[in-house]
């Protein structure tokens, strides 16, 4: 069974009035437990809309949206309790963080979620882990931190409620690539250590390349793709009259490829195009 299921799922911003928009439009979406979901899509394509369905902070216009098997709209009391089980992750998180100290803040959430004490500071100190928090930056003011840590403090207060299903909107715009890469590979070991199921919204397609089990390509509200990423990224010409790129280094081995060089072109990260390359090099020299 999918841990999430969209029928149908529409979603009208001011439906009604002249200015109404159809940001998403019937949307069907099964994803399974375990998948590293990376989602993109043009600016306005329908992503963050899409993701604050997930959660029921949007409600649907028309359609369905289950988690494990149950339309989470079926009972609005028990709304709050899909929020603790999906974590939504909020584009530029940081301009959320508002406690005094970046311990309060992490406890947030597990606080919210009626948890003792003891089980809230061990989320806390949890959730910091996960992110590569030092302990002592928990007694000191959000605002003390770099951008940086600021960002990790704040996906950390949604990795604290140990959600099912963690949902982050562009975790690493704005930052600079060393920053992201730490961002990218903490999001891949907090997958691997919780076994949760990841969606992960971005615009670089090197980020979702590196670390990412499925693709979802959203295109002019819809869903234009699903798939693993080697076919997704074997679409390039589809994907590129969607104002979409695969990875700079695939459409490098594409352009070898044309350029006549023997070569597979499925590559999507440096690493393994670097190793690719190397071992045509020696092939060839021997
Ligand atoms: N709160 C809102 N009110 C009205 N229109 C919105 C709102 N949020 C987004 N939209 C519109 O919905 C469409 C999809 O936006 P969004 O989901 O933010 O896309 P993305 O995250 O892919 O950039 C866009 O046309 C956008 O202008
Ligand atoms: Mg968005």
């Amino acid at each position: 069974m999918p841990v999430i299921s969209l029928k149908n799922v529409t979603h009208t911003y001011g439906e009604g009035t002249p200015l109404s928009v159809s940001a998403i439009e019937n949307i069907n979406l099964d994803i399974e437990s375990g998948e590293l979901v990376g989602i993109i899509g043009h600016t306005g394509s329908g992503k963050s809309t899409l993701i604050q369905h997930l959660n029921g902070l949007l409600k649907p216009t028309s359609g369905t949206v289950e988690v494990d098997g149950e339309n989470i709209w079926a009972d609005k009391k028990k709304i709050r309790s899909v929020r603790f089980k999906v974590g939504l992750c909020f584009q530029y998180p940081e301009y959320q963080l508002f406690e005094e100290t970046v311990y309060k803040d992490i406890a947030f959430g597990p606080k919210n979620m009626g948890l003792n004490e003891k089980q809230i500071d061990e989320s806390v100190r949890r959730a910091a882990k996960y992110v590569g928090l030092k302990p002592e930056l928990l007694t000191k003011s959000p605002f003390d931190l770099s951008g940086g840590e600021k960002r990790r403090a704040a996906i950390a207060g949604v990795m604290a409620m140990n959600p099912k299903i963690l949902i982050l909107d562009e975790p690493t715009a704005g930052l600079d690539p060393k920053g992201r890469q730490e961002i990218l590979n903490m999001i891949k070991s907090y997958k691997e250590q919780t076994g949760s199921t990841v969606l992960l919204v971005s615009h670089s397609m090197e980020d979702i390349a590196g670390i990412a089990s499925k693709i979802l390509v959203m295109n002019k509200s819809r869903v234009a793709m699903y798939d693993t990423v080697e076919n997704v990224f074997s679409r390039a010409s589809e994907l590129e009259k969607m104002g979409l790129n695969v990875p700079q280094i695939t459409r490098i081995f594409i352009g070898l490829k044309e350029k006549g060089i023997n070569l597979d072109t499925d590559v999507y990260t440096v690493a393994e195009g670097g190793k690719r390359l190397l071992s045509l090099l020696k092939g060839g020299m021997a």
